[in-house]
């Protein structure tokens, strides 16, 4: 490695532990792990890391939901994240936990210091409380009707439906998310970091780290006025107790960003490098950030303020890029395009995808469409068509004819200098981001080689007597070229290029290999480096992101509005009353729909020997036929109601919210039809 070589540090955001790796993340994780792959294949010394975000009360929440603890929610999830991200190929140097000591260390002592220093505050606050779940809860975990236009089911912070925002406590019918109960108001003391006190050196720093737009944003945050930032929450929280503070614990995103230093420094540990070095006020190294538009707030202003607030180093640029959408849209469970990384690497290799996303990314924080009909004539176009081509066409010649070897001169050395040239060109662009610009060269180039070979014809040559030299000739160039791109690419593509390197019986892509040409060379025999995009995998992609969405919905239980808070409670009965019900065990025999009946499914029910007929509104939940076999129970004592359909000879009990949460009752198997139930 060159003296001069650059030392940096980058880091991607971390992904939180309560949910799955899906394609809009992996747009991050590609963008940075391109990067990196470029640094180093340039020489410098460049090193990746993340980690799980593993705290706050989502996580603590799941961990309930799913019946384990915390700890076992984070590993679980970051064993299937590195599962993802390795598939992906994104080559992280580390991947950690902020659930660890050093991010507990790094965080106290930032906390400490920041304390010490007079930036942290502390101050009373009135915020909503489960008093069930004996908790505070988030803005995010109180429900209710919008105070402005009174739309059923909002989230504490605003209204889907008319955009209002507002605080949990104006929030009409108010209930916990968590419990159903309905929240009251409780005072607690919070500690709040001062935002403020750094407005003069953020307005500065902003002003050469971030990207244009970003800096815009950043502008009217500061015309708005630096707000002091809540940093505590109360017990029971998930994750570091305050130091001085007991039964305060840090808000998850204070400690998030400090597990960037934390994985570091987890790994200089185990690599012998100085974490100083990069972390002291003035360091020489480089730190990037690279992150969504969402979390910009959190790394242009909480973090190199609490950076410089601690005496540490600031980053050096925070890239910012835009939202994945698919075919136009947000990502969307109710559409079927919320794809996880999973499901894509079920059916199609991760290369398509990288070089998709490559082909679409710039500096900016546009957002980057998935059309999967685009995506498909893309990596077609550009990949099979146009770049492996090369080498499938020349390959075989040289392999047949003349034994693996290539010829001793470059029979056209201006086209091998072009593409040569355009080396800097292409590295400037992967420095800046600028991806699309960067594969647009590359691809000029591939059709360059493609339009030589299509003029210089080999597999005429190759008939012709007398020949050989110029068939050999021109297979040299093609291949000379196809190194050249697979060069260029191989940020990009991983694996294609490492089993172009095979092919070509060479070492590696460092970037200035590519300038000797291969020449009396002896190349391998050659196996097709991709396959073409089917349309059929997209679909069976789709497909399977329904099926999952599907599985997801029936299996998560969503809480239930208290009956309380809806309606009422009639008037009271006698026991004698309740006694008089007659519910029994029965068989579902057969269901269907009933026609021109939106709610209702008829069911036919085996009551031990008795076939009963009953309408029951449970169409929105249940399809017909997984119902059939099923045991339930019905009020088997009810008189026969008469309605538009038929008659109905009982009823069927089910419970729930509504749409597709509405549960029947359902006995194990053993449970006998006609069987009393007390
Ligand atoms: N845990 C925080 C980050 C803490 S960093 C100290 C977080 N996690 S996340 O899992 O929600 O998102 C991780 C990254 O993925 C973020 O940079 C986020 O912007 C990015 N993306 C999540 N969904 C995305 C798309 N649909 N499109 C592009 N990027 C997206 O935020
Ligand atoms: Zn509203």
């Amino acid at each position: 490695m060159s003296n001069n070589s650059r030392k940096i540090l980058v880091t991607s955001a971390l992904p939180y532990a309560n949910g799955a790796i899906h394609l809009g993340h992996m747009l991050e994780y590609i963008q940075t792990d391109i990067w990196v792959r470029f640094q180093k294949q340039r020489g410098n010394t460049c090193t990746y890391v993340c980690a799980d975000d593993t705290h706050g009360t989502p996580i603590m929440l799941k961990a309930t939901q799913l019946g384990i603890t915390e700890q076992q929610l984070i590993d679980q999830s970051s064993e299937e994240h590195q599962r993802d991200f390795k598939a992906f190929m994104i080559n992280f140097d580390n991947y950690y936990s902020t659930h660890s000591d050093e991010n507990r260390d790094f965080a106290a002592d930032i906390y400490c210091k920041l304390r010490d220093a007079g930036h942290i505050a502390k101050k009373t606050i009135t915020q909503a409380y489960d008093p069930e779940k004996q908790m505070f809860l988030p803005d995010r975990f109180v429900k209710g009707d919008c105070p402005k236009c009174d739309a059923k089911d909002q989230y504490g912070d605003n209204c889907e439906s008319c955009g209002a925002t507002y605080s949990p406590i104006e929030l009409k019918n108010a209930y916990s998310a968590i419990s159903g109960a309905k929240p009251i108001e409780k005072e607690s003391e919070h500690y709040f970091f001062k935002l403020g006190d750094f407005e003069d050196f953020l307005r500065n720093w902003v002003d050469n780290h971030v990207q244009v737009q970003m800096r815009n944003k950043l502008n009217e945050w500061f015309e708005a006025g630096l707000q002091n930032w809540d940093i505590s929450r109360d017990a029971p929280y998930w994750g570091f107790e305050i130091p001085d503070a007991p039964g305060k614990y840090f808000y998850v995103w204070l400690d998030a960003p400090v597990g960037y230093m934390a994985s570091f420094k987890n790994w200089c540990d185990k690599n012998d490098t100085d974490f100083d070095e990069y972390w002291n006020k003035d360091s020489t190294t480089e730190l990037y950030h690279f992150i969504g538009k969402d979390i910009a707030y959190f790394h242009s202003l909480f973090w190199p303020a609490m950076l410089e607030g601690a005496g540490l180093r600031k980053p050096s640029g925070v890239f910012c890029h835009g939202f994945v959408t698919v075919d136009g849209k947000k990502m969307s469970k109710s559409r079927g395009t919320f794809i996880m990384a999973e499901t894509y690497l079920n059916h199609l290799r991760p290369e398509y995808l990288r070089y998709y996303f490559a082909a679409k990314l710039g500096s900016g924080l546009d957002d980057i469409d998935l059309n999967l009909e685009d995506f498909r004539l893309r990596v077609n176009a550009d990949l099979v068509n146009k770049v492996i081509n090369i080498a499938s066409r020349c390959a075989g010649f040289i392999h047949k004819k003349f034994d693996g070897m290539l010829s001793p001169t470059l029979s056209e050395p201006a086209l091998f200098q072009a593409a040569i040239d355009k080396s800097e060109i292409i590295a400037n662009h992967y420095e800046n981001r600028e991806y699309a610009k960067a594969m647009r060269e590359i691809m000029a180039i591939a059709d360059s080689a493609n339009q030589y070979i299509d003029a210089a014809e080999p597999w005429v040559l190759a008939k012709q007597e007398g020949s050989e030299q110029a068939v050999q000739d021109c297979c040299t160039m093609g291949i000379n070229l196809f190194n050249i791109i697979c060069s260029y690419l191989s940020p990009v593509l991983p694996q294609v290029s490492q089993d172009a390197l095979d092919f070509l019986n060479l070492e590696n892509y460092a970037w200035d290999n590519i300038k000797t040409p291969l020449l009396d060379h002896k190349i391998n025999k050659f196996k097709p480096l991709m396959q073409r995009v089917e349309e059929s995998k997209i679909a069976a992609i789709l497909d399977e992101t329904k099926k999952n969405l599907a599985l997801q919905a029936a299996t998560t239980p969503t809480v239930v509005k208290t009956p309380l808070q809806q309606e009422p409670i009639a008037d009271t009965i006698e026991f004698s009353d309740f006694a008089k019900v007659d519910l029994r065990i029965v068989k579902i025999i057969n269901a269907e729909h009933v026609k021109g009946a939106n709610k209702l499914l008829q069911l036919t029910l085996d009551l031990d020997g008795e076939t009963r007929n009953v309408f029951a509104g449970i169409k929105s939940a249940y399809k017909p036929e997984e119902l059939i076999g099923k045991h339930t129970v019905m009020v088997a004592n009810l008189a026969t109601r008469t309605m538009k359909f038929g008659d109905s000879e009982g009823m069927v009990l089910a419970a729930g919210p509504g749409g597709e949460d509405i549960w029947i009752l359902e006995p194990h198997q053993g449970a006998k039809p006609g069987m009393r139930v007390k």
